[in-house]
């Protein structure tokens, strides 16, 4: 993952436009996102070609905005329409070869191997239907692997009786995925950018060559070209920027865990036991970094990590805990600290990881529900803000992952300050995160490998701390 710019929140419309639109739309959906049926995992995927007729979704392609050009949309310009391709490059090949211990690059084929398929065309794929599905396959990640396999709905969705139904009943009776539903989406996303049991990218795959998947769902959202109406989602959700900064936390941690609780029951069943302890659930630069003197983890240690001790990678878990403590407190003895602390133990039990990751992923659904019912207030996104900002007191920079998490952070809470009516995102702002952001994407020797994996190889902790210093400075809390 590649820490975006800020200049993508260019085509924004004033900021004075959504505080208006704030002011006039103070309710919010009825959420249905906790308490529905579990889809059907045969339902059958029909292909991308059956969307892209010119009077559906394969209308003219420019302006931008125009309902009906999503297919032309996609195809142009979103990054899923080239996930089937790439695995035919040589690099998809290597990892391939390095993962199932192949003997050589030609008989390496990872366009047939279901567990790339699965995230780099849809999920759950079969892989005896590649031959079958040719067309569907070479579509990438298309408009079925977010809106749902379309097998029941692909006739229905033309009809005006369709389009009178709720979205609930569009999911629950036709397979088709309430997108529009923040938490849904998060979770759509989170399928393939975090992972599930049946396609994950876990350490052996990363070791043998994968990026590792950093998932935030405000920023990956914001880079994703867009074929739907921001506007629209904006009239939906007043507190639109906050809302979906907070799902991305605390849905995606949920997704996190429930992945943390499979990866750990993998390695104790079976003929062929998953690896344990995964090193994936880990902080990349615990064990990968050089060693010399000053050592910046001897002068900063992380806080609350021992020096030696190898850090859970808790990417979301911080904005978790920060949104707990300004809407719905997670419980005395919290599993989710529980957990934390057995994470940091050298060799955790697998069968306690297990239940703990469960158990933590349950506790944090009250929270999860709090978001979803009630609006964002601007003193809300202040008082996070600020927990934010006294956080860089602590040598939260000393390590890249903190302070990467912290500077996506800023920029989603300052755009959502914004949002609500409060000072956003002005020049002077801007300027100071960018700064930050380009000490993040340190210069590295091999670019190559570092935009894959953003190693921090020459990453220096106290230029980062100053820059979260200057930021603090700026705004106010
Ligand atoms: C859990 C889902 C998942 C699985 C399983 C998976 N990938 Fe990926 N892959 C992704 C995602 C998501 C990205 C984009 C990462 C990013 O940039 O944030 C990606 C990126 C890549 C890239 C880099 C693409 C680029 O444009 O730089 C390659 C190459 C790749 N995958 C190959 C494979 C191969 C080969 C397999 C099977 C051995 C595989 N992937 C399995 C989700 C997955
Ligand atoms: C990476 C996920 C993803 C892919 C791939 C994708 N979409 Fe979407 N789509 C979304 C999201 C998220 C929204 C916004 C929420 C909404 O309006 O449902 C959306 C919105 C839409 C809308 C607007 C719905 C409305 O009521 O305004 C249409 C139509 C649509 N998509 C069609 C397509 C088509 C056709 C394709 C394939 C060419 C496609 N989508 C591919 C995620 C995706
Ligand atoms: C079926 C699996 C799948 C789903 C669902 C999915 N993605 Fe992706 N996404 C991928 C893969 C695979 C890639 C890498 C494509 C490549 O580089 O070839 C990718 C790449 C991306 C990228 C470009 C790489 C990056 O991280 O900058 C963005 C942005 C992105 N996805 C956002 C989203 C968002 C937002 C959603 C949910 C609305 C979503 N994706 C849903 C599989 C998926
Ligand atoms: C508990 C320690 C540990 C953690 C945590 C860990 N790794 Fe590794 N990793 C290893 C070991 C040991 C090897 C194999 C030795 C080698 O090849 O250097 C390895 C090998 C690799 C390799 C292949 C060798 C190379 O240098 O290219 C890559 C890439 C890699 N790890 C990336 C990651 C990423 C990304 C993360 C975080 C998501 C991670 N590792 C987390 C211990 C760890």
């Amino acid at each position: 993952m590649c820490i975006p710019t800020l200049h993508s929140s260019k085509s924004r419309k004033p900021v004075w436009v959504f505080a208006l639109i704030g002011l006039i739309a103070s309710w919010i959906q009825p959420a249905f996102a906790q308490n529905v049926a579990p889809l059907e995992p045969s339902l059958k995927f029909v292909g991308t070609g059956s969307c892209a007729a010119l009077a559906c979704h394969g209308g003219r392609r420019e302006p931008l905005d125009l309902k009906g050009s999503e297919y032309a949309f996609w195809s142009a310009y979103d990054p899923h329409k080239k996930a089937y391709g790439i695995l035919f490059d040589k690099r998809s090949k290597v990892i391939e070869k390095n993962f199932r211990n192949l003997e050589s690059l030609e008989v390496s084929a990872p366009e047939r191997d279901a567990t790339c398929l699965s995230c780099h065309v849809h999920p759950n794929f079969d892989a005896k239907s590649v031959d079958r599905e040719e067309a569907l396959v070479a579509d990438g990640v298309g408009c079925e692997s977010c809106h749902g396999p379309a097998e029941r709905w692909l006739t229905a969705h033309t009809t005006f009786w369709f389009r009178g139904l709720s979205d609930r009943e569009k999911h629950e009776q036709f397979g088709m995925t309430p997108t529009k539903d923040l938490t849904h989406r998060v979770e759509a996303c989170a399928t393939c950018h975090v992972g599930t049991p049946q396609a994950d990218v876990n350490h052996d795959l990363i070791a043998a060559g994968h990026p590792r998947l950093l998932f935030e769902f405000a920023n990956q959202q914001a880079k994703q070209p867009k074929h739907w109406r921001i506007e629209e989602d904006k009239a939906r959700y007043p507190d639109y920027e906050i809302r979906a900064w907070a799902l991305g936390q605390t849905v995606g941690t949920r997704s996190s865990l429930k992945l943390l609780a499979s990866r750990a029951e993998a390695s104790t069943v079976g003929r062929e036991p998953g690896p344990w302890p995964e090193f994936a659930e880990y902080d990349c630069y615990s064990c990968h970094h050089d060693l010399k003197k000053p050592s910046h983890r001897q002068e900063f240690p992380r806080e609350g990590v021992k020096p030696g001790t190898i850090a859970w990678g808790d990417w979301t878990l911080d904005g978790v805990r920060k949104l707990a403590e300004v809407r719905a407190p997670l419980p005395q003895n919290s599993k989710l600290a529980e957990l934390q602390r057995l994470m940091a133990t050298p060799n955790p039990k697998a069968t306690e990881v297990a239940s703990l990751a469960k158990a933590a992923s349950t506790e944090i659904g009250p929270l999860i529900e709090s978001i979803e019912r009630q609006q964002f207030t601007l003193n809300e996104v202040d008082g996070l803000l600020s927990v934010f900002l006294r956080s860089t007191d602590k040598p939260q920079a000393s390590e890249w992952t903190p302070a990467a998490r912290g500077y996506l952070s800023f920029v989603a809470l300052t755009r959502a300050r914004g949002d609500l009516g409060g000072q956003g995102l002005d020049s002077g702002i801007v300027e100071r995160l960018e700064a930050l952001r380009g000490s993040l994407n340190v210069p590295i020797d091999q670019p190559e490998i570092g935009r894959l994996l953003d190693s921090p190889a020459n990453y220096a902790p106290d230029k980062v701390s100053s820059e979260l210093r200057s930021i603090r400075e700026i705004i106010p809390h």
